[in-house]
């Protein structure tokens, strides 16, 4: 059954505790959390030194997805953070295999993550190595934009690819409780929401989103 992941850039920051603790009480089991440099993407988000301390105060696996240049870079900051999944975008590196043996490596999850102009043929010599395919429905770097429909095919076709290898598609941008339902049935198993759960009252919001994956 596919799950949803709230994405906490949606979150709001002044009450970012009390976001956590809800999420909890909703017995969440994985937090998206957003790494954003300012360069791959022009929005600056979460850092790693802000993502141990909300780790720290936190049950959830956190799956941190990387939208920055130079990932190799920061690769162990992240590994450091605690954070049980790793995404890196294959559109910021030249050494994309070398990232996923590193995540490997440090008993993560290891996750590539695709623009939406990117196909999923190019995940052809990684698929033996890695645990998850995050596929970007948005641009990344923004929320509040609209899903790229286009992105329904590309699941199907990655699922296809995948055959019976244990690796989960995970969907990220513009998901709502109607997109939820669509992208589940393409074969998402991990749905990442942001601005639709925390946009409106998240008890009720998360409610639907339960019922629409189901
Ligand atoms: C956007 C981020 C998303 C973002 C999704 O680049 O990767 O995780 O929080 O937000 P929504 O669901 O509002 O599109
Ligand atoms: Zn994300």
């Amino acid at each position: 059954m596919a799950q949803i992941l709230p994405s906490i850039f949606g979150a709001d920051i002044l009450r970012l505790k009390d976001e956590i603790e809800f999420l909890e009480r909703e017995n969440t089991a994985i937090l998206h959390v957003d790494m954003m440099d300012g360069n791959f993407v022009s929005n600056i988000a979460f850092g790693p030194n802000q993502i141990g301390a909300m780790k720290k105060a936190s049950k959830m696996m956190f799956d941190v997805h990387m939208m920055i240049d130079h990932p190799k870079d920061h690769l162990d900051d992240v590994i450091a953070t605690g954070a049980e999944m790793i995404s890196v975008h294959y559109e910021s590196t030249p050494h994309i295999h070398n990232m996923i043996q590193r995540i490997k490596k440090a008993g993560r999850k290891a996750g590539v993550v695709l623009n939406p102009g990117t196909p999923e043929s190019v995940l052809e010599y990684l698929l033996d190595d890695i645990d998850y395919v995050l596929i970007m429905t948005i641009n990344p770097g923004t929320p509040g934009q609209t899903f790229i429909e286009k992105s329904l095919e590309k699941i199907a076709n990655l699922k296809k690819m995948i055959g019976s290898r244990p690796i989960q598609i995970e969907v990220d941008g513009g998901v709502n409780d109607v997109i939820a339902k669509q992208v589940a049935g393409a074969g998402a198993e991990l749905i990442v929401v942001g601005g639709y759960l925390f946009g409106g009252n998240p008890d009720e919001r998360y409610s639907i989103l339960r019922e629409a994956v189901k």
